[in-house]
């Protein structure tokens, strides 16, 4: 048994990486300050501190290009894009009413206990992944079936009236439509606005987990960062602006971003975006109006790193060199120890770019971009053993852990589990965010000295 654990599953930044003093710095500002440690120690407002729902509607005003500002109204804090997608099934949606939720498959699987935990057991559905993100044709029918059924309870009268549910949704649609959790995979832009009038035909809400987006780079070691096309819209940008914008006040779509990546998990401070109204009323969930915003003290700690520059200095200036480094040696190890082997990889068509004034084949391929956390790879069709025997085997043999397809199968949905074993159920996804170039390339190692091992047997 080899000494060192190497952990390609953990998706987490190492702790190397946190910027604590950052951090400190912000806690000493907003504790050294009578006015700000009055703001700051005691209940948060419900849709967060205002002066951070400022400083990330502008951020995000930037780093999406969009074509008219987000205003502050659009944001409320969370604590994180986890407790906040309980939170925004809490608002919007109810089992008694809310028919299915679909999840694009493979999925991120640790958001299935989250719906399960909202009373949908039973009720997920995997959506499978194409190369272009998501198979929209077969969302199209699925939900075309289900409605046809019959059968459903509409909205109580009391229900809709009341605060308690200001807007009830039909069905779910959860996606991580850029650098996709376990996938990799980017959404092309046909697809977000296919997805966006799928969800206004089946009066749908559109989650997104928006958390990997700016963790991005050129490929290649001597790509040119200045010359990379802009962030992809989210699906929450699209509905904002497409077929003359949102639906209602409502509208499609949310997006759930996060601290989590960019600056540390334990700071446990998101947000998300969608219509002013759906952000309002994310502030009259029961805990939020007896607690305060869930996530404060650090919401302020935050926003100082936001405001003073030091949040994209330390994403420009730390995590993306980190993780441009970490992603290129785990691909040139791939490239040399996995690919003979019969490995294969994929990461999905290019996004395509289509700058403004474009014209329909005027398109610039983004071929150039990588980014996110994690890439998946299709073992050998000639190794007998299964993504999650391998995966048992490297633990036990070799004290190496990866995630594996049968692991992103859609909770409770017998469609999944059926394609999983057709298909990614033969896949396994690496993270290069918690490990350093040389570990990376140690566990690399290990895994093809598995896969010599199993095909010899
Ligand atoms: C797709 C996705 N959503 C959510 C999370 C967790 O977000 P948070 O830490 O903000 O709860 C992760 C972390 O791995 C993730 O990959």
């Amino acid at each position: 048994m080899m000494t060192q654990h190497i952990n390609l599953q953990l998706g987490w930044p190492s702790p190397s990486l946190f910027p604590a003093s950052q951090l400190l710095d912000g806690a000493s500002s907003v504790l050294q300050s009578e006015k700000k440690t009055a703001a700051a120690l005691i209940y948060g407002p419900g849709c967060g501190y205002e002066p951070l729902r400022e400083r990330i509607a502008a951020w995000l005003s930037t780093s999406y290009s969009t074509t008219t500002p987000i205003s502050p109204e659009r944001i409320s804090v969370s604590n994180g894009a986890s407790a906040n997608l309980g939170n925004i099934l809490s608002k919007f949606t109810e089992p008694g009413y809310t028919r299915r939720i679909w999840m694009v498959e493979p999925s991120y699987f640790l958001a299935c206990p989250i719906f399960t935990d909202a009373g949908f057991e039973g009720r997920l559905r995997g959506v499978p992944e194409d190369e272009e993100g998501l198979d929209i044709a077969f969302l199209h029918d699925a939900l075309r079936k289900v409605e046809t059924e019959g059968g459903h309870p509409e909205v109580p009268q009391a229900k809709t009236a009341s605060a308690r549910y200001p807007k009830l949704y039909k069905h779910v649609i959860y996606a991580v439509p850029t650098f996709a959790n376990p996938s990799g995979k980017t959404m092309s832009l046909r697809r977000r606005e296919e997805l966006v009038r799928l969800a206004r035909e089946f009066d749908a809400l559109v989650v997104t987990d928006d958390v990997y987006d700016v963790l991005r780079w050129p490929e290649g070691e001597d790509g040119d960062a200045s010359k990379m096309p802009p962030i992809p819209p989210r699906i929450v940008d699209v509905d904002r602006v497409l077929d003359g914008g949102v639906k209602d006040e409502w509208g499609n779509a949310v997006s759930n971003g996060s601290f989590s990546k960019i600056i540390a998990p334990g700071v446990r401070t998101g947000w998300s975006e969608a219509t002013p109204s759906f952000a309002l009323a994310m502030s009259t969930l029961g805990a939020t109006k007896s607690g305060g915003c869930p996530s404060h003290l650090s919401a302020t700690f935050v926003e100082e790193m936001l405001s003073s520059g030091q949040l994209e200095a330390h994403i420009r200036d730390t995590l993306i060199p980190t993780y441009r480094s970490r992603y290129n040696t785990l691909f040139k190890a791939i490239d040399e120890h996995l690919v003979p082997l019969g490995f294969q990889v994929s990461i999905g068509n290019p996004y395509e770019y289509h700058p403004a004034g474009a014209t329909n084949g005027h398109s610039q391929s983004a071929a150039a971009v990588a980014g996110g956390y994690f890439t998946y790879l299709t073992i050998p069709s000639d190794v007998a053993l299964g993504a999650e025997d391998l995966a048992a085997k490297a633990l036990d043999k070799y004290n190496l852990r990866f995630a594996h397809g049968a692991m992103m199968t859609v909770e409770g949905d017998a469609g999944s589990v059926e394609r999983a074993g057709k298909g990614y159920g033969r896949g396994i996804r690496l993270c290069w965010a918690w490990h350093t170039d040389e570990e990376i390339v140690e566990g690399i190692r290990r895994l093809a000295a598995l896969v010599k091992e199993v095909k010899r047997v």
